[in-house]
């Protein structure tokens, strides 16, 4: 595979280029985390059990050093408040100077950090207080936000308090309604988060808001040069002729509601890995015949240009994004590189219609562990789950390089030509 060569659309300074993973799916052993007491369960549904993962909380070092090494210039991490508050009340001060390891790491190799806060696991004390449901919930996470500025204070700039709010807010409703673990199971082993006509909690909603609002408040408090938002998934909601209102409706408590919450933040993460169509009578399946990804999502590039055009009009001028999540479960490392390709070319041309767009990180930097199960892969660079060698593909050496030319591949046809080189 040959680097992008060629035009393409200069990225603007600044811009950040690089990967993305969260605590839980890369670290290994979160033994006080909600997640890790569902996944070990003697009735729980769970095809394969996080354990090890890819044990990037002893060789996060090395992880960082590939990324740089690739050419990106940063990188997207979790702190673990399950971690760093395994008691409630008790904070884990080497958790704490993990953390700062971490940021101070991530900068000496040249790597911005961008740190989530909570990426799906809590500790498991909170979940058993109710989680997002307990009264407290934004004063508890406002709580931690304030102990993880200690962390942040190292060197970050960007953080996220939340990760997916909107995923978060369907679990919870999933849980309540399906008695089941969100997110897992399916006789693939691979993710089978189908939500179809199940709507977010609106009470966790509103507390997903407070709590981010309080968050939001604590984190300026400690750092008034904090740059705070929060990432949230874009589903892509296509309207079929006619069924406009009905995706708008959809639209609305699902994702539109998490976006509109962010107007007064300083930044906003969106994550698109493809679309969903919304016909008259609501979700319609994947198009038959289309292609499909190891978690069953239609292979559709595009996404990401829509995403970031549909968050701008949403959101609003005044709050730049970042990418904070794009890519694809696949074991066809080409594939994978043609539709970050056609990605980055609708990012492009998002980019040149003025969306304001500071960077792109690509999920996920490592095969990691996908919410109860191994098998899809999203990673840039390959983890053997017994040596945990890690092994850079052809598309992070094709990425890095992209980033290297501080350009992005802008139209098509280049896209394309980058795909199927060498
Ligand atoms: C989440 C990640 C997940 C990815 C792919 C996002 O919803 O933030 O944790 O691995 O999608 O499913």
């Amino acid at each position: 595979m040959t680097p992008t060569t060629g035009p393409g659309l200069v990225l603007p300074r600044g811009f950040l280029m690089g990967a993305s993973t969260s605590a839980h799916q890369v670290e290994g052993n979160n033994v006080s985390s909600d997640w890790w007491a569902m996944e070990n369960r003697p009735d729980s549904s769970v095809a394969e059990l996080s354990g090890d993962a890819a044990d990037s909380f002893h060789r996060w070092p090395q992880d960082m050093d590939l990324l740089s090494g690739l050419g990106f210039n940063a990188y997207r991490f979790g702190v673990e408040w399950a971690r760093v508050e395994p008691e409630r009340g008790r904070i884990s001060r080497a958790a704490v100077a993990h953390y700062r390891a971490m940021v101070r790491g991530a900068l000496d190799r040249g790597l911005t950090p961008v740190v989530t806060l909570h990426h799906f696991t809590s500790p498991r004390w909170f979940s058993e207080l109710g989680g997002w449901s307990s009264p407290e919930s934004a004063e508890l996470f406002a709580a931690y936000a304030a102990v993880a500025a200690e962390v942040l204070s190292a060197g970050v700039r960007h953080v996220a308090t939340i990760n997916e709010p909107n995923m978060v807010a369907l679990m919870h409703t999933l849980l309540r309604t399906a008695d089941r673990t969100p997110g897992m199971g399916g006789d693939s082993g691979a993710v089978a988060f189908d939500p179809g006509s199940l709507e977010p909690d609106a009470g966790v909603t509103r507390a997903l808001v407070r709590a981010h609002r309080a968050a939001f408040s604590a984190l300026k408090a400690a750092d008034p040069d904090l740059r705070v938002g929060w990432t949230v998934a874009n589903q892509v909601y296509q309207a079929e002729p006619g069924a406009e209102e009905v995706a708008a409706a959809y639209a609305g408590p699902r994702e539109n509601v998490f976006l509109e919450a962010a107007r007064e933040d300083d930044w906003i993460g969106v994550q698109a890995y493809t679309r969903h169509r919304i016909g008259p009578d609501g979700p319609l399946p994947v198009p038959p015949g289309a292609e499909t990804t190891l978690t069953g999502w239609e292979v559709y590039p595009e996404a990401l240009g829509e995403a970031v055009r549909h968050t701008a009009s949403v959101v609003g001028p005044g709050v730049p994004i970042l990418v904070t999540e794009n890519g694809i479960a696949t074991d066809d490392d080409a594939l994978r590189v043609s539709y970050t390709s056609r990605a980055l070319a609708s990012l492009a041309a998002a980019l040149r219609d003025g969306v304001d767009v500071r960077g792109y990180l690509h999920w996920s930097a490592l095969d990691n562990y996908e919410w109860g199960s191994y098998r899809p892969r999203f990673g840039l660079i390959a983890v053997d789950p017994r040596t945990f060698a890690r092994r850079p593909k052809e598309s992070a050496r094709w990425l890095g390089s992209v980033a290297r030319s501080g350009r992005l591949p802008d139209t098509p046809a280049a896209a394309a030509g980058v795909a199927h080189a060498g």
